[in-house]
């Protein structure tokens, strides 16, 4: 009796100290199974005398019981413990977004001047960059619009004090440049021919409706070579607009126009349909304005250094919030500069919407915003 009493001390202090299932198994099989040491005591009663057998068969049946009773315990902690074991080892962080999440956006002015960038330069073009603050020589002179040039009226202008130890003279006086066509002549004086330059930029006119800002943006062309004529200038400018906006078709038409630095001059117009609520590029019969254009006169190459005997050129200008508005369907120009986020959460881009000519300007399938 009192070996059996050891005995099932044992075998309890075995089960609970078991660790695993497989323990646990193995201590069970030890214990109860075929030839396990209590079925082997219950197999060795029959040879018992009947009292014995009684007495003897009712405690070890007292063990068992109280051993199967330890052994489901047991089983259920370590299969709990398996269990959390599986669950802590396979945990995923819900919490985590699902893909990156893009908080900032691209302004649709930056959108553009990348668009511009991405279509002339595939066509071998430079960007080029001027002052935002610019001398009157680069902004009107060198331009043909000497002082008392009306043109320098058609452009409302701001003027900043040159020297602030002075008091206010016209004449010196710096400029908030109107146009980006100054830039013509600072890449002439940096630059022998053969030239092809972009150069977008800020530009400032005293102006505000829903169609004026004084602040805005240009985007200026330049190309000047020998024998370069206005069939180069209207090739360019035919393969820039269907390019920009991504059309196999677009019908365009060049009216005669004037700018002081150009001669002829020209304004290009892109064929469309235009509604109270609509306005659909490459279709219809109505016409808009898009940009300004023409070969460079003989005075703005000289005034760069350049002798218009041996070379000539073509230029353009347009007006890029004027492009973003057409393009992308923006109806106030004012709210471009309002800093508003939710504006920008609508028109902007995405950062990883990359303008190429290879990957497409605008059109990701799916992929932008
Ligand atoms: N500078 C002109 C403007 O601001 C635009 C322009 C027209 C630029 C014709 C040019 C050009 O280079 O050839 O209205």
């Amino acid at each position: 009796m009192e070996n059996l009493d050891k005995l099932k001390e044992e075998i309890l202090q075995k089960i609970s100290a078991s660790n695993v299932l497989k323990e646990l198994e193995d201590v069970r099989v030890a214990v109860l199974g075929k030839k396990g040491q209590l079925t082997e005591m219950m197999k060795g009663l029959g040879a018992l005398p009947l009292e014995e057998k009684i007495s003897a068969g009712k405690i070890l049946n007292q063990i068992k019981g109280k051993i199967e009773e330890a052994l489901e315990k047991q089983k259920k902690i370590l299969e709990e413990k398996a269990l959390n074991e599986k669950l802590s080892r396979e945990t995923i962080d819900v919490t985590l977004p699902i893909r990156p999440e893009h908080q900032g956006r691209i302004h649709p002015v930056s959108k553009i001047y990348e668009e511009v960038a991405a279509i002339f330069g595939e066509m071998g073009f430079d960007v080029a960059d001027g002052p935002d603050i610019e001398d009157q020589f680069h902004n009107f002179n060198a331009l043909n619009m000497p002082a008392n040039h009306p043109a320098r009226q058609m452009q409302d202008t701001f003027y900043l004090n040159n020297d602030p130890s002075k008091p206010f003279d016209m004449d010196t006086a710096y400029v908030a440049r109107t146009q980006t066509s100054g830039i013509q002549i600072r890449t002439m004086e940096k630059q022998q021919p053969p030239i092809r330059i972009i150069a977008p930029g800020r530009t400032y006119r005293s102006d505000y409706d829903a169609t004026h800002t004084p602040m805005f943006h240009q985007v200026e062309g330049l190309v000047i070579d020998k024998n370069i004529t206005m069939a180069h200038l209207k090739g360019c400018l035919y393969d820039f607009v269907k390019a920009f906006f991504e059309l196999d078709e677009l019908p365009v038409r060049y009216r005669p126009s004037y700018f002081p630095f150009t001669e002829p001059s020209a304004e290009m117009d892109i064929g469309c349909l235009k509604t109270k609520t609509e306005l659909k590029i490459g279709a219809g019969t109505d016409w808009m304005e898009i940009l300004g254009c023409g070969m460079v006169h003989p005075s703005v190459l000289k005034a760069g250094g350049i002798d218009p005997d041996e070379y000539q050129g073509f230029a353009f200008g347009m007006g890029i919030d004027r492009l973003a508005m057409l393009k992308y369907g923006i109806p106030d120009l004012r709210t471009f500069f309002e800093s508003d986020v939710r504006w920008l959460k609508h028109y902007g881009f995405t950062p990883l919407d990359f303008s190429s000519m290879i990957g497409g300007l605008s059109d990701k399938g799916g992929l932008a915003r």
